[in-house]
C-alpha cells in the first residue's frame, strides 16, 4: 500500500483515541491465563490485534467478537503456534507466559516486530528460568518445559516491557510468590496488572520498579476495558504541532502524555490538559530542544521518530538521543530524502532545522513509528509525499489517515 499526502497543511479540530496497542496486546495474551470467558471492550482495529486473535484462535480459543468488545474462552489445545504468524509482531512472544503456566509446555518461534533493534528475549527467558523452566532453543524456536513453576525473586537488568508482562503473567499461577524488580513502570504494565487481578490475580506494586505477584491456583472470567493509546495521543499531538495547528484530542490520560507535553511546551506549542482530553495550539516557531529516549516516565521511544519529523520545522539546531533501542533511526534517510538536515553520531541525531523547508518525496516506512513520522513531515511538507508500505501504519494506529483527514489533511491511500 502506499499514501500520498498533499502539504502543507494545518490540522484543526477535535479528534479522539483509540485503545492502546501495547496495553490490548499483552492483555488478549493473558486472556489465555483462564479458561472461562473474558471480554474486553473498546478493542481497536489495527493489524496487530488481528494477528494476536488469530493466533489465539490457532492454539485452540474461542472467539467472538461483537462490534468493538471480543470475548474470549482460553482453550488451549496447540502447544507450538504458527512461526509465520508468531514472527508477524514482537508481541506474540507474550503467549509464552500464559501458555507455559497453564499447559507447562509451550514452542514459539522468537518473535518479530518493527526492525528496530536486535531485540533479544534473554530477560524474559531469564525469568522463566529463574521460576525453574528448562528452556531450549530448538530449530529457531524457543522450547519450555516447567511441570511446576515457582515463585522467585527476578532482577531485570533493563526495565523492560515485555519481559515485565512475560513474567507477571507466568507469575500468576505460579506457587507461592514472585518478586520481579526493576520492573517497567509503563501504564501498560500496569493495565495488565489491573487486568489480572480483575480475573482474581493478586499483583501489588504495579507502577513501582517492585512488583510482587502471589501465584494463585486459578483465575476466573471478567469484563476489562483498557487503556487509551499514549502513542497515538502524543503522535496526534505532535502532528497538530507540526502544522502550526489547533486541536481537541479526546480521550487522553494526560499523566500519561507528560514527557510528550513537557517537550512540546519547551519548544513553544501552548497545551491545557482537562480530565480526559489535552487542548493544543502552535502559533510561534519551534525552540530548540533536547530529547531524551528513557524507559517511562522518560520520553517514550515510540515518540522519536515523530518528534525528529517535527524538529525539522525547527529554525535552529535540536538533538534526539535514543538511549532504549540501538538502530532505532531508519527513517532519517527517508527525512533527508525530503530535504531534511540530519546528522547521527552513535545514539544520537542532530537535526539542524530548516523552518517550513521541507518538501515533498517518494519515501518507504520502515516500521510503525517511523512511518508516523513521515506522515507528519508529510503535513508539513510542500508538495506530494509518497510513503511507499504506509501498512506499517496500520499495524498499530486505527484509522490514522482518516483522523488527520477529518482535521483537515489530504492523503490518499492506495494499493502500491
Ligand atoms: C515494548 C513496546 C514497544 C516499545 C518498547 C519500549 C509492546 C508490544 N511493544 O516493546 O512499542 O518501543 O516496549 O518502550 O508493548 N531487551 C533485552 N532483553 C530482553 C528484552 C528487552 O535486552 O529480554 C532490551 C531491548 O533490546 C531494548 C530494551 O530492552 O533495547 C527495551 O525493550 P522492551 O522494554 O522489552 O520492549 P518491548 O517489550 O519489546
Amino acid at each position: 500500500m502506499e499514501m500520498k499526502i498533499k502539504g502543507p497543511t494545518k490540522l484543526v479540530g477535535e479528534t479522539r483515541v483509540g485503545t492502546s496497542k501495547n496495553a490490548v496486546l499483552p492483555i488478549l495474551a493473558a486472556s489465555l491465563l483462564t479458561d472461562e470467558p473474558v471480554t474486553i471492550h473498546q478493542l481497536p482495529k489495527i493489524m496487530d490485534v488481528k494477528v494476536v486473535l488469530q493466533l489465539l484462535k490457532e492454539i485452540g480459543a474461542e472467539i467472538e467478537t461483537e462490534e468493538n468488545d471480543v470475548t474470549i474462552r482460553g482453550e488451549i489445545f496447540n502447544l507450538y503456534p504458527s512461526t509465520e504468524w508468531v514472527r508477524k509482531i514482537r508481541g506474540s512472544f507474550l503467549m509464552l507466559g500464559p501458555i507455559l503456566a497453564r499447559k507447562k509446555r509451550v514452542r514459539i518461534s522468537l518473535p518479530g516486530g518493527c526492525s528496530i533493534g536486535s531485540r533479544p528475549v534473554d530477560l524474559h527467558l531469564k525469568g522463566f528460568h529463574l521460576m525453574g523452566a528448562d528452556i531450549r532453543f530448538v530449530g529457531g524456536d524457543v522450547v519450555a518445559e516447567a511441570p511446576k513453576l515457582r515463585g522467585t525473586r527476578i532482577y531485570l537488568d533493563f526495565p523492560s516491557v515485555g519481559a515485565t508482562e512475560n513474567i507477571m503473567m507466568a507469575a500468576a499461577l505460579a506457587e507461592g510468590t514472585t518478586v520481579i524488580e526493576n520492573a517497567a513502570l509503563e501504564p501498560e504494565v500496569v493495565d495488565l496488572a489491573h487486568f489480572i487481578n480483575t480475573l482474581g490475580g493478586r499483583i501489588r506494586g504495579a507502577g513501582t520498579s517492585l512488583l510482587r505477584i502471589e501465584g494463585v491456583a486459578s483465575l476466573h472470567g471478567g469484563h476489562y476495558t483498557p487503556i487509551p493509546d499514549r502513542i497515538e495521543a502524543g503522535s496526534l499531538m505532535v502532528a497538530i504541532a507540526a502544522t502550526k495547528g489547533e486541536g481537541v484530542i479526546h480521550n487522553v490520560i494526560p499523566g500519561h502524555v507528560k514527557a510528550v507535553s513537557a517537550k512540546l511546551r519547551e519548544s513553544g506549542v501552548e497545551i491545557e490538559e482537562e480530565a480526559d482530553r489535552i487542548f493544543i495550539r502552535r502559533s510561534a516557531p519551534i525552540q530548540s530542544i533536547y530529547v531524551k529516549t528513557l524507559p517511562y516516565p522518560g520520553f517514550p521511544t515510540d515518540m522519536q521518530a515523530q518528534m525528529m519529523a517535527y524538529l525539522c520545522g525547527c529554525e535552529n539546531s535540536s538533538i534526539i538521543s535514543e538511549t532504549v533501542f540501538e538502530n532505532r533511526f531508519l527513517h532519517v534517510p527517508e527525512l533527508l530524502r525530503m530535504g531534511a538536515d540530519i546528522r547521527i553520531e552513535g545514539r544520537t541525531a542532530i537535526i539542524r532545522g530548516r523552518g517550513e523547508g521541507l518538501s515533498g518525496a517518494v519515501v518507504k516506512a520502515t516500521d510503525l513509528r517511523a512511518g508516523a513520522a513521515l506522515l507528519i513531515a508529510g503535513l508539513c511538507a510542500n508538495g506530494i509525499t509518497t510513503i511507499e508500505d504506509c501498512e506499517h501504519i496500520d499495524r498499530g494506529y486505527e484509522n490514522f489517515s482518516e483522523k488527520l483527514s477529518r482535521l483537515g489533511a489530504e492523503i490518499d491511500k492506495s494499493p502500491s
